[in-house]
């Protein structure tokens, strides 16, 4: 991240907007230190992205995965599997990429094909190669306190780094400050809401079973919105001043036949109350491949620690 506040833009219209394409910057410069200072010591980080099926939207992520580790300079490499694998193939494969020196992050693509066992393939990956973070082993270490020896989920990761860096240009602390998380996935809401509780953030964690969502969102300082609905969350739910980050990306069709891409956050509205706000796309989805690249860097330099 950039130490002056470059990533914050004015909207114009009252909120600060977060460019998550300038913090992203700076996260992807980190990454090029840290990969040229572990070269120089003889260790080339190597990472393994495993596409299962041919879903055209995870293609498009793998090979912004894949791409963004070959500019790194790591060791990169791809595995495309047919949509009818065998679970014990896929699980060999996982097997052999556990047992490979040369690589330190495996990433297997999700969603899995129907007829794949999800947590069999994913609880197969060594921890200290889950560079998403996902493994229970991660998930654990994170909720007891132990976040420096985890590999943590990089949309929550890249949520909280935007976060804590809006809280200091904006010369706020997290600490205190009451935080809402929308949504309890596995790869977002529950870490994310681990990570502001370790930054000693006043955690609701809320879902679509919450009674009043727009009251106790009107609450938080800080917003974080993942729950995959279109615009759910209104303006008049924000609080005056709140930092939102809106995680969601939706596709809406369009009335000439085509379609947009919209996040969880109606951010006009949001604009006109908050401090600082996360566009959809444009922000927090621009931070997600880098932290991959720097969990993977990670895993390597604790590997050859
Ligand atoms: N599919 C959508 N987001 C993710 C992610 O963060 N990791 C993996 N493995 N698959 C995804």
């Amino acid at each position: 991240m950039t130490s002056t506040a470059d990533f914050l833009k004015p909207s114009g219209r009252g909120a600060l907007v977060i460019d998550g394409k300038i913090a992203a910057a700076g996260v992807i410069e980190e990454n090029r230190r840290n990969t040229q200072a572990l070269i120089a010591r003889g260790v080339k980080p190597g990472l393994a992205v495993v596409l299962v099926g041919d879903d055209p939207a995870s293609g498009v992520y793998v090979r912004s995965k894949s791409r963004m580790a070959e500019q790194l300079g790591f060791h990169s490499v791809q595995h495309n599997l047919p949509a009818d694998v065998a679970q014990a193939d896929l699980n060999a494969l996982i097997g052999r990429l556990n047992a490979d020196p040369a690589i330190h992050g495996i990433l297997v693509q999700l969603p899995l094909p129907k007829g794949l066992d999800t947590a069999d393939a994913l609880e197969r990956i060594d921890p200290r190669k889950d560079v998403d973070g996902i493994h229970p082993v991660n998930a654990g270490l994170l909720a007891t306190g132990a976040a420096d020896r985890a590999l943590v989920p990089c949309t929550p990761f890249g949520s909280m780094r935007l976060i804590e860096a809006t809280c200091a240009a904006l010369g706020r602390k997290v600490e205190g400050a009451e935080a809402i998380v929308i949504g309890r996935s596995n790869l977002m809401g529950k870490p994310m809401a681990q990570l502001l509780l370790a930054a000693n953030a006043t955690v609701t964690m809320a879902h679509s079973r919450t009674r009043d969502l727009a009251g106790v969102v009107r609450r938080a300082e800080i917003v974080v919105a993942a729950v995959g609905q279109p615009e759910m969350v209104r303006g008049d739910w924000i609080r005056e001043g709140a930092i939102v980050i809106d995680v969601g990306i939706n596709r809406v069709p369009t009335a000439d036949g085509k379609y947009r891409l919209t996040g969880d956050v109606a951010f006009e509205e949001a604009v006109a109350r908050a401090a600082a706000v996360t566009p959809a796309p444009g922000g927090v989805g621009q931070m997600t491949v880098p932290l991959l690249m720097a969990n993977t860097i990670e895993a390597a330099r604790r590997a050859a620690a």
